[in-house]
C-alpha cells in the first residue's frame, strides 16, 4: 500500500518548481560572476553607426572580440576588415547570440522594437550598456514624452528589456570624440553611469576602465535620465567633476 506524502501533489509541484527557480538564479548569478573575471569578454553591439562603430572599435582595440550588427551586416564588411582578426560582423540575431556583454547603440526608437524580439536572450546577459538616448528631433516627441513618464531614460529602457542586467553609459559623449578621450594624458575622462545591478556595474566599470576612461557610478537606472546629451552630466568631464555634479542632481 502506497504511504501517503504529507505533502499535497500541487504543493509538492510547487516546492519542486520553487527549487528549480532557486536553482536557476543561483547558476545564471555564477555564470555572471565567472563572466565578470573573463578575459576576454564577447561583445556584440547592437547598432553599428558613428557611436556603436566606435565604441565597438575601443573594445577590439583592448582585445575583446566583437561583433557589430547591423540589419544589413554586409555593408559593415569594409569596417570591421580594417579592425583586424577580432572584429566580425553580423546580424542583429547572430550578434545576440555572440556576445556575453551588449552594447545597444540604436536610436531610442528601436528599443522597445529590439526589447519584443531580443528580450529573452537580453535578460540572459551579464550585462547590457545602453547608449541610446531618447531625442525629439530623431525619435519623435511622443516617444521623449512617453520616456519622460516612465522615469527617463535608464528606466524605460529597463521596462522594454525586463530582467536585462542594463547600465547606462557613454550616452553623452560624441563618437568623433571617442578615440582621442581615451587614455587620454593626465586627469582622465569619466563616463558617469547608472545601473541597479551591482554585478552589472561593476562588469561595465572593468570594461569602462579597460579601454581608458574612469568610471563613475552616479546611481541607480532612475538617474539615467541625466546620462543623455544637454544635461549637466553631458560632455567630457573629469571624475571629480562628474561627482560634484551628480551629488546635486536627484
Ligand atoms: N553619435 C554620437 O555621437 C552618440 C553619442 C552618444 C550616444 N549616442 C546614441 O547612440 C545611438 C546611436 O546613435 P548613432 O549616432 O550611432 O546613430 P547611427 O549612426 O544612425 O547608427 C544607428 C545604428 O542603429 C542601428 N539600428 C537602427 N534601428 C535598428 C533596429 N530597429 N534594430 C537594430 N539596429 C537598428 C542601425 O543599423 P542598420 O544598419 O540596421 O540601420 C545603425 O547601425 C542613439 O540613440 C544616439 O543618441 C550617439
Amino acid at each position: 500500500m502506497p504511504i501517503a506524502s504529507p505533502i499535497h501533489p500541487n504543493r509538492r509541484a510547487v516546492l519542486y518548481l520553487a527549487g528549480s527557480a532557486v536553482a536557476f538564479v543561483a547558476l545564471a548569478a555564477s555564470t555572471r560572476a565567472a563572466l565578470a573575471q573573463a578575459q576576454p569578454l564577447k561583445i556584440a553591439t547592437i547598432g553599428a553607426g558613428r557611436e556603436g562603430g566606435a565604441l565597438g572599435a575601443l573594445f577590439v582595440k583592448a582585445g575583446h572580440p566583437v561583433m557589430f550588427s547591423s540589419r544589413h551586416p554586409e555593408e559593415l564588411k569594409d569596417f570591421v576588415a580594417g579592425l583586424g582578426p577580432l572584429a566580425k560582423a553580423g546580424t542583429v540575431t547572430e550578434a545576440v547570440a555572440f556576445g556575453d556583454v551588449v552594447l545597444l547603440v540604436v536610436p531610442y526608437k528601436a528599443v522597445a522594437e529590439i526589447g519584443k524580439e531580443y528580450g529573452g536572450a537580453l535578460a540572459a546577459k551579464a550585462l547590457v550598456i545602453d547608449v541610446s538616448n531618447p531625442i525629439a528631433a530623431r525619435d519623435g516627441e511622443e516617444l521623449v514624452k512617453q520616456v519622460n513618464d516612465e522615469g527617463g531614460a535608464g528606466l524605460a529602457t529597463q521596462k522594454a528589456l525586463p530582467g536585462a542586467h542594463i547600465v547606462r553609459g557613454f550616452n553623452a559623449i560624441g563618437s568623433g570624440q571617442l578615440t582621442d578621450l581615451a587614455n587620454r594624458s593626465g586627469d582622465p575622462v569619466g563616463i558617469p553611469i547608472a545601473g541597479d545591478d551591482q554585478d552589472a556595474l561593476a562588469l561595465a566599470s572593468r570594461l569602462i576602465k579597460e579601454i581608458g576612461f574612469e568610471p563613475v557610478v552616479v546611481g541607480g537606472l532612475a538617474m539615467g535620465k541625466y546620462l543623455v546629451p544637454r544635461t549637466a552630466l553631458g560632455g567630457v568631464h573629469t571624475p571629480a567633476e562628474i561627482r560634484q555634479i551628480a551629488a546635486t542632481l536627484k
